[in-house]
């Protein structure tokens, strides 16, 4: 069923009840009346108010006001220049480039929905400089990760673009946010951490491996992204390689990579009921597999947390031409660390190395953000990062609870393409 119009008329947006000090910044905002928004941008959480029961933001309001975008660029008004304006003054101000609104849009949504492409870069430039500013401040060990390393970006971003308009001396008044009465459709997910999943029962189907709480750890539905990945690792499909992967799961990469004969082929893996899994008769991967490498220890499953077998790899002098990370329950930090830390120790001069991209799946503007991250992130670690865009099949994938996502709490991938990152060393 096609989700109801948006009705983006002001009356809806600013609703009567709304107090008189937030009605005053919305209209000032949806006006694109910069000097009197100055006027009162100077009270400290200002910038980031929200109507208690629309959940308007003065960046909403800002870019709702333009419309819908003219079909030629000769055809626009003015108002896109004028809202550009008014973004500025309230980002400079501290506005939260990703609180949602009652219909679950971020500004960037709206303005993505509306088709204000200069307007929807703005949000994406926000959001990469309140990410950035995060990851210096070193926060994302507080923050709560929906599963998959960045399927649940939105509700990190939030936090991270707190803790960013905090450090710049805006935080967003408590008051404000205790009045509000709509619920950000997300907000009551039950957030995942690396402990508790790894304590946690695991299911395997056909087609998924879920954990105790039925959020989809591995979905059959990747199969594709796995086989363009290893594609994308190991040109040509040439045999002889030496393959790292990083996260088991229901072995669909590792069944790929094992079909390319590798050299080297390990596989590092945390779970419990996973490795159980992995160690069963009927296994590919099991002790028989084990045996058959050319050498003791060609082809092995490390058993733990890649945190504690990376560096004994290192010390071993292990070194690889393709290198795969899909973790669950683990944040950005911890892909960050290990491209950071660890790539360039374990990963041949003329290696590759890749990721799930999973980094804020749930929401296209998290995923720009997430995409230009990533790449400042890798460039810092001498990484260069190559894109590959595919088509998803969204014919299972389009609604909650139905199709593929039966079973799933979580529609954790909401995106009709999906960006795989190459990742080689610069220069
Ligand atoms: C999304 S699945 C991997 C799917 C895999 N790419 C495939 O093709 O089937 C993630 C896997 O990473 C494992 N994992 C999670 N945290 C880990 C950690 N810190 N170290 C090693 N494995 C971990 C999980 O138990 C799970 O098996």
């Amino acid at each position: 069923m096609a989700p109801a119009p948006v009705d983006d008329s002001m009356p809806t947006r600013i609703s009567s009840d709304c107090p008189q000090d937030i009605r005053d910044v919305l209209y000032h905002a949806w006006g694109h009346d910069v000097p009197g928004l100055k006027k009162i941008l100077d009270v400290r959480g200002k910038a980031s108010a929200q109507d208690p029961q629309t959940g308007e933001t003065p960046l909403h309001a800002a870019i709702r006001a333009c419309g819908p975008a003219a079909e030629s660029d000769d055809a626009d008004d003015g108002c896109v220049e004028e809202a550009k304006e008014v973004m500025q003054e309230l980002f400079f101000s501290g506005a939260i480039w990703n609180d949602v609104d009652g219909n679950n849009e971020t500004p960037g949504c709206v303005a993505q929905r509306l088709g204000h492409k200069a307007l929807y870069d703005m949000c994406v430039g926000a959001g990469v400089r309140a990410e950035l500013l995060f990851a210096l401040m070193e926060g994302y060990e507080e923050l709560s990760s929906g599963s998959d390393v960045g399927e649940d970006a939105a509700e990190e971003d939030a936090t991270a673009e707190d803790a960013a308009a905090e450090a710049q001396g805006d935080a967003k008044e408590t008051a404000d946010q205790n009045d509000r009465k709509f619920v950000p459709p997300d907000a009551k997910e039950k957030p995942v951490t690396s402990d508790e999943y790894l304590k946690s029962t695991l299911t395997y189907d056909a087609d998924k491996l879920l954990d105790a709480d039925l959020n989809g750890v591995m979905m059959a539905w990747e199969t594709d992204i796995m086989r363009r990945s290893v594609a994308a690792l190991i040109p040509d499909a040439e045999p002889g390689k030496r393959i790292l992967n990083i996260g088991f799961g229901m072995g669909i990469i590792d069944g790929m990579f094992a079909d390319l004969k590798p050299l080297r082929h390990h596989i590092i893996e945390a779970h419990p009921s996973v490795l159980e899994h992995v160690f069963k008769p009927a296994s590919k991967f099991g002790p028989g597999w084990e045996a058959s490498g050319l050498e003791d220890g060609a082809y092995k499953i490390h058993a733990g947390k890649w945190q504690e077998v990376v560096p004994k790899l290192l010390e071993h002098g292990e070194m690889y031409d393709a290198i795969y990370f899909d973790t669950f329950g683990e944040d950005y930090s911890q892909l960050r660390m290990f491209f950071t830390e660890y790539i360039p120790g374990l990963l041949d001069q003329e290696g590759r190395f890749g990721f799930f991209n999973g980094l804020g799946a749930d929401r296209r503007i998290c995923y720009d953000v997430y995409t230009k991250v990533v790449e400042m992130h890798c460039a810092d670690a001498g990484l260069d990062v190559e894109w590959e865009e595919s088509d998803v099949d969204m014919a299972g994938l389009k609604e909650e609870g139905k199709g593929d996502w039966e079973g799933v709490r979580r529609r954790y991938w909401t995106l009709d393409k999906y960006r795989l990152p190459i990742c080689t060393f610069m220069g």
